[in-house]
């Protein structure tokens, strides 16, 4: 998150690991695409796709157009010609196998071509959209082939998602990465960070004066914090089965969700001193036990009026698979402003809807007053931060009904993004690719964090390694999980907000 608007970034070579898969046509040259839009594109940009396929430059070029075109055309608009110039004006394939050498010499062959011609002053970053078998391999081999290191221009590394798959193996590809790179040329994405209502929770909780003083342990009851989806695993069952719910959603975007709204406030926006911030924080996060977490897996059910199947049902998934497609949770953070305040977190797919938000409960008036009324019990004061679809924060409090009694009812004030802000159009990596290009970590993972965040989750998927689910599958498609999930909460005389 640049602190202001700088301008265009430096003139530089983008290169991209894995320039025909999903990750480039989806998601990162159609942000290319919305940054040219806003001037926030390189002058001078080469942009070097390395992929096995065998295909010409123009091919590749041609391909990720239609695409885009496409794309654009299910929203009813038409591509910008000067626009994608701006993107395309340089763009060059290399077929290339990531475990050889040769495809390192040949790339920096490129590079050095590319940089001659069109002055770009050294700058390269290197965009790892692979799988990532590949990561560790692909950051060695441009180590050994010198293409990492900084003389003159900047050499950036970008690493997607999944980073490691435990705290040991996040551990030995950060040691890997850090063999050949010095920590901040490693740009680590977790793109829930690309949201801008996830930006938002620090302009929310730092920028008024309003929210801070009761953001703690005297005012909150406890923080309730979902991201569920109501699709499957959308063909990805040979991923799924090997990640499930915990890996794939937990270390990284829910815990990222936990860091922006626990965090202590940082001393200024510089990336390393938030980045401490919520270092910090999961320092202090209590071990968690089995007991503190629910695992479920669907059945078949119906979603969006569609019967859909079950879990196990799905392409490239096992009969009888262990793995979990729900996953809840109640985190402890010990420190002065939490102790006391349960964050509960839950996630899945194949959910009632799709809907993430966080939801902060605030402690409930005392009711004496209201003793000699017909007001039973008085209704605890909600401020919900919903982070997608219906981008918005809303306040729920009481107030009084209108009429000679004093009856009340929750109400809400509800400040919507899409009324204040006409937001450009965005695939939610155009900010994280910018601020890499000029150089700012603040929205990205340093090593601690990734290895604090598997750190939490170590005990639970070791114990669950160690036991088989009792009842799996334990929800339907469609509903709000398993019944479990509800008993977490019940444990501590509370419960869940619907799903919708
Ligand atoms: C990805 C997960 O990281 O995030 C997917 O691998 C999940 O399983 C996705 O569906 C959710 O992201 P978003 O931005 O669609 O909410």
């Amino acid at each position: 998150m640049s602190p202001s608007h700088k301008g265009a970034p430096p003139d530089c070579a983008i290169v991209i690991f894995g320039a025909n898969g999903d990750l480039t046509k989806r998601l990162i040259v159609p942000a290319l695409y919305n940054l040219a839009r806003t001037g926030m594109l390189p002058e001078k940009m080469t942009l070097i796709g390395v992929d096995h396929n065998d295909k010409t430059s123009a091919q590749w070029r041609d391909g990720l157009r239609d695409f885009l075109a496409q794309s654009l055309a299910k929203s009813g608009a038409a591509i910008d010609q000067a626009l994608w110039d701006k993107v395309s004006r340089s763009m060059i394939f290399l077929r290339g196998d990531f475990e050889k050498e040769g495809t390192y010499k040949d790339l920096g062959d490129l590079i050095a071509k590319a940089d001659k011609e069109q002055s770009l002053g050294g700058n390269v970053l290197f965009y790892l959209a692979v799988a990532d078998r590949f990561f560790a391999t692909i950051a060695a081999k441009l180590g050994e082939a010198g293409l990492v290191a900084q003389k003159d221009g900047f050499r950036r590394l970008i690493v997607e998602k999944p980073f490691g798959h435990d705290l040991e193996s996040a551990k030995k590809l950060n040691s890997c990465l850090l063999k050949y790179l010095k920590e901040d040329q490693i740009y680590r994405i977790d793109h829930f960070l690309g949201k801008e209502t996830v930006q938002n929770i620090m302009a929310l909780r730092f920028a008024n004066g309003l929210f801070e003083p009761i953001w703690n342990r005297d005012r909150i009851d406890h923080v309730q914090i979902t991201v569920a989806e109501n699709i499957g695993t959308e063909g990805r069952g040979n991923f799924y089965e090997k990640t499930g719910a915990l890996r794939d959603m937990v270390p990284n975007h829910l815990f990222q969700l936990v860091a922006m709204t626990a965090m202590e406030p940082p001393v200024s926006f510089d990336a390393e001193d938030i980045r401490a911030k919520k270092a910090e924080m999961f320092k202090a996060v209590h071990p968690l036990t089995l007991g503190d977490v629910v695992r479920g897996q669907y059945d078949s059910g119906v979603v969006a009026e569609k019967p859909v199947a079950a879990y196990r049902k799905e392409e490239n998934v096992v009969p009888d698979s262990n793995v979990e497609t729900f996953v809840a949770m109640r985190l402890l953070i010990d420190n002065w402003r939490w102790a006391g305040v349960p964050f509960y977190l839950r996630t899945g797919k194949r959910l009632a809807a799709r809907s993430s938000e966080i939801a902060i409960r605030f402690k409930r008036a005392p009711h004496a007053l209201f003793r000699e009324t017909l007001v039973e019990e008085l209704d605890a004061d909600w401020l919900i931060l919903r982070i997608q679809p219906d981008e918005s924060i809303r306040l729920r409090f009481n107030a009084k009904r209108p009429g000679p009694a004093m009856a009340l009812e929750s109400v809400a004030m509800e400040f919507k993004y899409k009324d204040w802000f006409r937001q450009a159009p965005s695939v939610g990596y155009e900010t994280l690719i910018y601020d890499c290009l000029i150089g700012d970590a603040t929205l990205f993972q340093r090593a601690d964090q990734v290895e604090a965040a598997w750190g939490v989750v170590e005990p639970v998927l070791t114990g669950w390694a160690n036991t088989a689910p009792r009842h799996f599958p334990n929800y339907n498609a469609g509903t709000e999980g398993p019944s479990a999930a509800n008993d977490l909460l019940a444990r501590d005389g509370r419960s869940w907000r619907t799903i919708k």
